[in-house]
């Protein structure tokens, strides 16, 4: 029996050549009608766990769950067809042990569609990585700023910015990319140590707040369309469309007060008798 697979997505081999090829384009992504919009022109959608600021709200991404992710997941995949869709694993869903994230992984795999999972995280994560490459599950790393370690880090700060903090990041990408991440984000990262990772690791790296000479870019859409009020200083903003929804709503809610909204009669015509 044939099989026609009705799409063709970006895959993740693809992703990993394009180290020595075009830059990565990756926005982050959590629902069907902006997966829709984006689905062409990116590469790489993350259902990330800042769906947890950007959706619900929440201070840090520390509350996030793994049904938050399932459900957002599915709804990214549902809305589209061409780009690699990759889900966040969130707090406490990995750490533990590298059979407890193949579990966790393999249902967000199942009950999403998706393509692969990111996980935050170097050196001490490297084990997990490759177990869960091993069995099947693509992995995307993330390292330097890792918004889940927002306790211990004691709030959001820029890494490697003395030379001395160096070693410890590089050896974290060089740990994940030999345990088999086909990719790592680097966030919120020091600009020249950013660039030297990227030169020393055979995978792409993919900067948020790090370096232009990343092998691609990051960034959370709803900061970019000028969604979000207080976004990251880094942040480069496309379009405003906070303001635009507002001017957009004030009209809405002065037609409905002026009673200039058209009645139901007019969007559902009765059907005549026959
Ligand atoms: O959760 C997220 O959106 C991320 C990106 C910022 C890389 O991890």
């Amino acid at each position: 029996m044939s099989v026609t697979v009705q799409t063709k997505r970006v895959t993740v081999p693809e992703i990993r050549a394009a180290k020595h090829g075009k830059p990565v384009v990756c926005l982050t992504c959590y629902h069907a009608h902006t997966a829709r919009l984006l689905d062409s022109h990116v590469d790489l959608m993350l259902v990330g766990d800042s769906l947890g600021n950007v959706m619900h709200g929440l201070e840090t991404t520390i509350p996030v769950t793994l049904e938050m992710m399932i459900m957002a997941g599915r709804a990214v995949m549902r809305g589209s067809s061409h780009a690699l869709v990759v889900v966040d694993m969130p707090f406490g869903s990995y750490e533990e042990s590298p059979q407890i994230a193949f579990r966790h992984a393999v249902q967000v795999m199942k009950e999403t569609g998706c393509q692969a999972v990111k996980m935050e995280g170097g050196a001490r994560i490297a084990e997990t990585v490759h177990y869960l490459t091993q069995r099947g599950i693509p992995v995307m790393s993330h390292i330097g700023l890792t918004p889940q370690s927002f306790n211990v880090m004691g709030g959001f700060k820029t890494q490697g910015r003395t030379e001395a903090e160096w070693p410890a990041i590089e050896a974290d990408a060089k740990a994940v990319s030999d345990a088999g991440a086909f990719a790592v984000v680097l966030e919120g990262m020091a600009e020249p140590l950013a660039a030297k990772i990227t030169r020393q690791i055979p995978i792409p790296t993919i900067g948020i707040g790090a370096s232009a000479e990343c092998d691609g870019q990051i960034l959370v859409m709803e900061d970019m369309l000028g969604l979000n009020p207080n976004p990251p200083k880094f942040v480069r903003q496309y379009a405003q469309l906070g303001p635009e929804i507002e001017a957009a709503v004030k009209n809405y809610a002065a037609d409905v007060r002026a009673r200039a909204f058209p009645g139901k009669e007019n969007v559902y015509p009765m059907k005549r008798a026959v």
